[in-house]
């Protein structure tokens, strides 16, 4: 599927504008990348980096930083609010060939595989496999659950796992959104060595509203290219 733009939709009207650092990312770049050890400056790449919230953290460790998104919008943003980077961002698909050369130490997700169909995250992830660097890193924070409770408010699509035209809650506006099992998440990463795989679920008690998220996390390493 070529990206569909509804994130430019949302970046218009200054919605998801995160731009604080996911902390589960950064403790998980920190604990299985471990920059402060490497000898040789990071290579990494986001997919979907969005308004740029995770680029205050690669810059601290003197990575390499790379930027691909769909939305045209929200590029052009960050190109004026990080000069110094602008031709290491991308407006693209990530599900198509990316525009880059070379290889990369850690690819990174937050949020951003999970609004793709499944068939989209595995043709994603194959040429990630193909894009690292020897023993090099996927992060993926936030690929959404089964059990998060919007998988029951989009509509099903021919993928059991993608839903889409979410009309209200969390996922209003965005899209399509891909919700998986742990035998999915195995299937997906399964030309990687998953060093990770963590579920977390977060159920709202105040206000009381019954709400439940629920996501994967996944640190995966590519082999040595064969
Ligand atoms: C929830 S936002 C996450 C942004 C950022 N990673 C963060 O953590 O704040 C999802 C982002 O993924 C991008 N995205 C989703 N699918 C994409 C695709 N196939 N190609 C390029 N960008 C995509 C959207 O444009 C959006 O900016």
């Amino acid at each position: 599927m070529v990206f569909a733009g509804e994130w430019n939709t949302i970046y218009a009207a200054n919605r998801h504008l995160s731009v604080w650092p996911w902390s589960e990312l950064v403790a998980l770049v920190m604990r299985h990348a471990r920059p402060g050890e490497a000898t040789a400056q990071l290579r990494v790449l986001e997919l979907g980096v969005g308004a740029g919230a995770n680029i205050p953290f690669f810059a601290s460790i003197g990575a390499d930083f790379w930027g691909i998104d769909g939305s045209s919008v929200i590029i052009e943003r960050l190109r004026e609010a990080y000069p110094e980077l602008a031709d290491h961002f991308l407006v693209a698909d990530f599900v198509a060939d990316w525009p880059l050369d070379g290889r990369f130490d850690l690819i990174v997700d937050r949020g951003s595989l999970t609004h793709n169909t499944g068939a989209d995250i595995a043709r994603t992830l194959a040429q990630a496999k193909a894009r690292l660097a020897d023993g090099g890193l996927i992060v993926a924070v936030d690929l959404f659950s089964s059990a998060f409770d919007e998988y029951a408010s989009g509509e099903p699509t021919e993928d059991h796992y993608t839903r889409c035209n979410f009309q209200r809650g969390r996922l209003a506006g965005t899209g399509l959104a891909h919700f998986a099992d742990e035998d999915r998440i195995r299937s997906l990463f399964a030309d990687f060595e998953i060093e990770l795989l963590e579920h977390k679920s977060f159920r709202r008690h105040v206000p009381d509203d019954g709400s439940q998220f629920a996501a994967w996390n996944v640190v995966a390493r590519s082999g040595k290219a064969g």
